[in-house]
């Protein structure tokens, strides 16, 4: 029997990601904690919880008997830029807080399986950018993306070194309607459909022809579990593995949505977000992923687009902004 504890649920992945989780384990196995008072998804097991403090998340862990972690917190490529030391702190001594009660419950006959999110923020400018593969140069220029690079050091190093069954995904951008986004380049895609529905223009902060690697949200929730469910032997990357959605670029998303508001307008105003989505891949190789544990893309950008516009009815105050 699992017992499953995912920290960082209060935002965009996470509140997805224990609504999957508990439809498949149980509700009596899916611990969900965040830094926040309450759950802002109506999670019915919450825990208040700051993954900085180690004693009370091992607290936890043996509390609940815990035998997976999800361990979601972390400042994201637009808001560590503008506290590069907080997102390291966060970034860097959440996950080694997990990888070492693992390391410590592993040792003590007690495996704690852990998944640990990269992000395409992980490569960089010398990085090939069309169908980058796996192993590739990796020469990330935000503290996000180096903290991310660092992360997926660790994770192979507490596998290679101390056994720990560590996990991971380089995730693209996520989109997704559930919550509001938490401070990413790829925002973009997901205010753009708030703005649509409120019939507005959308300013876009990125040119018209930056194409990323992108994913839907129940593509990148199903690979996740996908990938915690293989069996130990077949996960021949420890660091994390590319995983594919598709890839498409502002004014081909602003056409597709025109086919649901053609009266939808879109203007571009690159910011500072253009220097950091320029350095990162066009699309991804998941050979690694496919092979490994069967991995294959299920959503396009038609299908996408449809179940966008289905799930946004209400404005949602602020994202438009947020992004
Ligand atoms: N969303 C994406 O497009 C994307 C892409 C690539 C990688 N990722 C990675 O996936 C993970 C989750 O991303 P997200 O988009 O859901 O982020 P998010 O910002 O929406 O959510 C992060 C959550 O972590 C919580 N948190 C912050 N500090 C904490 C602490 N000290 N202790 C416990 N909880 C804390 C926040 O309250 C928030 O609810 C991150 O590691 C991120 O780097 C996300």
């Amino acid at each position: 029997m699992e017992r499953i504890l995912v920290i960082g649920t209060n935002g965009q992945i996470g509140s997805e990601l224990v609504e999957a989780l508990t439809e498949k384990y149980g509700v009596d196995n899916v611990i969900a904690a965040d830094i926040g008072p309450h759950s802002l998804y109506g999670a019915e097991c919450y825990e208040t919880l700051d993954v900085l403090d180690s004693n009370r998340v091992a607290q936890i862990i043996d509390g609940y008997g815990v035998t997976q972690v999800y361990q979601l917190a972390a400042l994201l490529s637009v808001t560590g830029e503008q506290a590069p030391l907080k997102a390291w702190t966060l970034n860097m001594n959440g996950l080694l807080n997990i990888l070492e009660i693992a390391r410590e419950r592993g040792q003590a006959g007690k495996p704690l399986r852990v998944f640990w999110p990269s992000s395409i923020a992980a490569f960089g400018p010398h990085t090939p950018t069309v169908d980058t593969p796996q192993l590739a140069v990796m020469d990330p220029t935000t503290i996000y993306g180096i903290s991310k690079q660092a992360g997926e050091r660790l994770c192979e190093y507490y596998f290679n070194k101390f056994d720990v069954d560590v996990r991971s995904i380089r995730y693209p951008g996520i989109i997704s309607h559930k919550s509001p986004p938490g401070g990413g380049t790829t925002d973009y895609a997901i205010a753009i459909f708030h703005a649509a529905q409120r019939g507005e223009r959308y300013d876009c902060y990125l040119g018209p022809e930056t194409t990323l690697p992108m994913i839907y949200m129940p593509d990148a929730i199903r690979a996740t579990i996908e990938l915690m469910e293989a069996p130990a032997d077949q996960i021949r990357i420890r660091s994390a593995y590319n995983v594919a959605g598709l890839s498409f670029n502002p004014r081909e998303l602003a056409q597709a949505i025109k086919q649901y508001f053609p009266q939808f307008e879109i203007s571009y105003q690159p910011d500072q977000r253009q220097a950091i989505a320029d350095t990162w891949p066009h699309s991804l190789d998941d050979t690694y992923a496919r092979a490994d544990w069967g991995w294959h893309a299920g959503i396009g950008l038609q299908q996408l687009v449809e179940d966008m516009m289905a799930n946004i009815k209400a404005p949602q105050c602020g994202l438009h902004h947020a992004a």
